[in-house]
């Protein structure tokens, strides 16, 4: 078990947990704590090390969210973090101010200059880009605080207090926008808080099946949501390790799955010794879904649906009110579902139980709910799965229902899933899936005018979609060449009836989102 320990002490920013994924990828065990928690959990675990992340609030609001100032006379280094940069100024005799005049208020990419004699920015470049976000900045800097760093509208970027471990940022290192970000929290935590770097996904693997055993108990039994996807075929793994066939691992094919996917996830799991049922429930989900059209309103019907069949499928197989319930929810999904204090981008599927299917629970368990995608994959490595299967792109537990713009039919799933298989064909056989993160086809409910053997035709558009990304919380569009989209665009048109056009989606994430709905 390591010894190195981080504490990120949560403010309410929205970007916490890219921070603790930060410290992760130096190898460096680290927990998010809430503000309001901080000084029970520092006495528990000493930390090496403490980061304060950025919030909406203004420091010098009443209030916002504050610190016991002893932490700063415990001899733990601090790395402040935009609000959490100005809650040590604040602290420590400094004066932080709104920031009214224009120049001072910085938002987006800014040439920052560095004293590379500061630790945090040792052996890194004296002027680079950074990403800031703050309204608030730093008049006065406080007592044996030194600057060190600037930009051309701010004078106070960064402060040190060398000789007491204390470092404030005004942007924020943990974004890929902040050019040298990673480099710089490295140096924070090797340079300064002397980590030893011992903390692997291994380890992360022990002590999740560790605790799970702990939670589950000598006799518990899970059900597992397993959609056959990457994300619930290592809870799968990780589950099976902890408890071996006290897991079912329950496959609900909700009839709006690509191309003969249902029984590829069978085989797959055929292959494995653990206990997997399929529910064919297509009828369900369909019936559920007929007329409706909002995208909300299809997340929330099928992630009840979910539920429902869960609650069905624990009834059948004995599983008790002493058992749990299993999702390979990830961060991702819970962040954009807006908990917290973060806004609703879109509920995520798992998101959506309905309270009486967790009540017939002991509990929920999601032991990947903090780890992004790519670490997700890692964990999978780190479990022996097969590549094919831990490196797959990902599908959306609502499926082809929100890739169907509009209300969904068995006609026009049967459509979609045919141009869908068209494009993944045509990408395998270009060589490029490697490539790109996520790609896939969607039904958008545009009609439009076409000509085919001298005939008016008026059929509907299919938008293809394709992203490179490795957090999936932001992503750019893949520069497909056009050979293979004129391949793609040449088949569908040819191959599938009612599709007379064909588009390619050219919007990186932000401002629009991979999916469609
Ligand atoms: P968005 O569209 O939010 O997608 O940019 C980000 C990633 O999440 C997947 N996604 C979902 N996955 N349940 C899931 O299991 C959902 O409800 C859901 N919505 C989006 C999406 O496919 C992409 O990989």
């Amino acid at each position: 078990m390591t010894q190195d320990r981080i504490l990120v002490l949560d403010f309410g920013g929205q970007y916490n947990q890219l921070i603790a994924r930060r410290v992760r990828e130096c190898n460096v065990y680290c927990e998010v704590v809430p503000y309001k928690k901080a000084m029970q959990r520092i006495r528990e675990v000493t930390p090496q090390g403490i980061i304060f992340t950025g919030g909406p609030n203004s420091v010098y609001d009443p209030q916002s969210p504050q610190i016991d100032p002893e932490v700063f006379s415990m001899g733990i280094p601090i790395l402040g973090i935009c609000y959490g940069c100005q809650l040590i100024a604040h602290n420590l005799g400094g004066r932080v101010t709104a920031a009214t005049d224009s120049s001072a208020r910085e938002y987006g990419k800014t040439e920052t200059y560095f004293d590379t004699n500061c630790r945090l920015f040792r052996g890194l470049p004296e002027k680079s880009v950074t990403w800031m976000s703050h309204g608030d900045y730093m008049e006065k800097v406080p007592d044996g605080f030194r600057l060190a760093a600037h930009s051309d509208a701010c004078p106070t970027v960064a402060i040190c207090d060398e000789s007491r471990g204390l470092y404030g940022v005004q942007f924020h290192p943990e974004v890929n926008h902040t050019a040298y970000g990673a480099a710089m929290i490295h140096n924070f935590l090797y340079e300064v808080c002397g980590v030893h770097g011992d903390w692997t996904m291994r380890d992360f693997c022990k002590e999740t099946i560790a605790s799970l055993r702990e939670t589950i108990g000598e006799k518990g039994r899970v059900l597992l949501a397993l959609s056959g996807g990457v994300d619930s075929s290592v809870l799968a793994a990780l589950l099976g390790e902890a408890i071996g066939h006290r897991l079912t691992c329950v496959f609900v094919d909700h009839g709006l799955m690509r191309l003969d996917e249902g029984d590829e996830v069978e085989a797959a799991f055929a292959k494995w010794d653990v206990n997997f049922v399929r529910v064919n429930a297509e009828d369900r989900f369909l019936g559920k879904l007929a007329g409706v059209e909002d995208p909300q309103t299809k997340r929330k019907i099928i992630g009840a649906e979910f539920g429902y069949v869960f609650r069905d499928e624990a009834d059948r197989f004995g599983i008790t009110q002493e058992d749990f319930l299993a999702q390979g929810t990830i961060y991702p999904d819970v962040i954009e579902s807006g908990e917290g204090d973060a806004d609703v981008i879109k509920s995520h599927h798992n998101r959506l139980l309905p309270p009486q299917v967790i009540a017939r629970f002991k509990g929920v368990l999601e032991p990947l709910r903090l780890l992004f995608k790519d670490e997700v994959r890692e964990l999978g490595r780190e479990l022996g799965l097969p590549e094919y299967l831990v490196s797959r792109q990902p599908f959306p537990g609502p499926g082809l229902a929100i890739r169907i713009l509009g209300d969904v039919t068995k006609e026009k799933a049967d459509t979609l899933r045919q141009a869908d298989f068209i494009f993944r064909d045509e990408v395998a056989k270009a060589g490029l899936e490697k490539q790109m993160s996520q790609y896939f086809a969607v039904l958008t409910n545009a009609r439009s005018v076409g000509v085919m053997g001298d005939g008016r035709t008026y059929g509907y558009t299919i938008a293809l979609r394709s992203v490179t990304t490795t957090d999936f919380m932001t992503a750019d569009w893949t520069r497909i060449p056009y050979e293979v989209l004129d391949r793609v665009s040449v088949r569908i048109v040819n191959e599938v009836p009612h599709i007379n056009r064909i588009v390619y989606d050219i919007t990186s994430k932000p401002p629009a989102t991979v999916e469609w709905e």
